[in-house]
């Protein structure tokens, strides 16, 4: 018996607000496709330098473990970031990537009509979390060349409705930064019930003295939950697990929501022996600042300007359609972000890469530019 067209459950409504992420080809694809070899990407702000040694190792020697579920508590790993960042055990969450706690927090606060406040241009998943649950956002724009901050005006966004505000530092995409000098009179201002969401994927970049940890606030008592990563300065994108720091009556909240063995326990073991990696992350960190320097040179050559960043990633005005950019540059086996995804047709998003491969990217930025003018 034919079934066609087929008959299905009608889409919840608050999800045809949502577009299926679109994620980029494989490098191999490309590879493939082009007809070229060693594809550099550029696009997601993962570290070129790779995991940490001593965290492949730890992998190795979990090979074997593989049959047992994975411990739900991420009891070691809580322990060691616990003593790292001296808060308690019972203040901090894991997730499947920061992206899952983003979603825990969705679902742990957000019902259909809530809102929450983001910056634009800011990280999707934040739009995204909202609307699985019907909730709407308020976008803010990003304020001057630099894209800075407008906290005054994400304050006049709160409303009655708002549970949560989104605040990205470093942002991504541009880099930049809030300080706590600003930063500590909006937590103060905030309205109770308000829970402020400070994503801080890229912290371990941001070189700024006065750039807030997140945990200042919550060792004050403020209802602040700091994001945290190790896909970025700790090589681990892959095996996705990230963390939160929050007052322990947030934690147990979004604990409601979590499903038992969502962290695996290769990635548990892979962050705790990278937490231990000092040598690694420097390394990591020097890399960024030198290819920082060496990108902004070549920037200045073509009467370019990238928006100051405290990130392993810049924000590039190109003068002309990105889209375009990208295919010139991918043709040349380079794969960047365009800005078009953000709401700057004419930026592109590059993550810093090692010395070799930003030679490459300048160059074909050169080429490309030469070409699209
Ligand atoms: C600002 C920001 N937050 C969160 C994430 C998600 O990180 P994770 O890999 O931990 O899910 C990213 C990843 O690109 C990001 O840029």
């Amino acid at each position: 018996m034919v079934k066609y067209p087929v008959t299905k459950p009608d889409l919840r409504n608050c999800l045809n607000h949502i577009k299926p992420y679109k994620p980029g080809k494989p490098v191999e694809e490309v590879e493939r496709e082009l007809g070229l070899s060693g594809v550099i990407k550029l696009a997601s702000n993962e570290n070129p330098l790779g995991a940490s040694p001593l965290a492949v190792e730890a992998m190795q020697k979990n090979l074997s473990k593989m049959h047992d579920y994975p411990d739900g508590y991420c009891y070691y790993l809580r322990e060691a970031l616990s003593q790292k960042l001296g808060v308690r055990p019972e203040q901090l969450i894991f997730g499947n990537g920061s992206d899952e706690i983003l979603s825990f927090l969705a679902l742990a606060y957000v019902g259909s009509g809530d809102e929450a406040v983001m910056a634009t241009p800011s990280f999707s998943q934040y739009e995204f979390a909202l609307r699985l649950l019907g909730g709407e956002p308020r976008k803010v724009e990003l304020v001057g060349d630099n894209f800075e901050y407008d906290l005054d005006a994400i304050l006049a966004a709160v409303n009655e409705k708002t549970r949560l505000v989104f605040l990205c530092t470093p942002n991504n995409p541009t880099g930049t930064i809030i300080r706590k000098k600003e930063l500590n009179s909006f937590v103060e201002k905030l309205p109770d019930k308000v829970l402020l969401v400070l994503d801080q994927a890229y912290l371990e970049y941001a070189w700024d003295p006065d750039h807030p940890t997140g945990i200042e606030y919550i060792e004050q008592g403020f209802p602040v939950i700091s994001l945290r990563t190790f896909s970025k300065i700790y090589g681990l994108a892959g095996l996705r697990i990230g963390y939160g720091v929050a007052p322990a009556e947030v934690v147990a909240d979004l604990s409601r929501v979590r499903e038992p063995f969502s962290v695996n326990a290769m990635a548990q073991a892979a962050a705790r022996a990278a937490l231990e990696d000092r040598d690694h992350e420097e390394r990591s960190r020097k890399m960024v600042e030198e290819a920082r320097k060496q990108l902004a040179e070549g920037f200045a050559e073509m009467g370019l300007r990238a928006v100051p960043d405290q990130a392993n990633f810049c924000f590039v005005d190109t003068g002309v359609d990105s889209k375009q950019v990208f295919q010139a540059l991918m043709q040349r086996g380079v794969i960047v972000r365009t800005g078009d995804i953000f709401g700057y047709p004419t930026y592109i998003r590059v993550t810093y890469g090692t010395e070799e491969q930003n030679r490459r990217f300048l160059k074909g930025l050169k080429e490309a530019l030469a070409e699209l003018s």
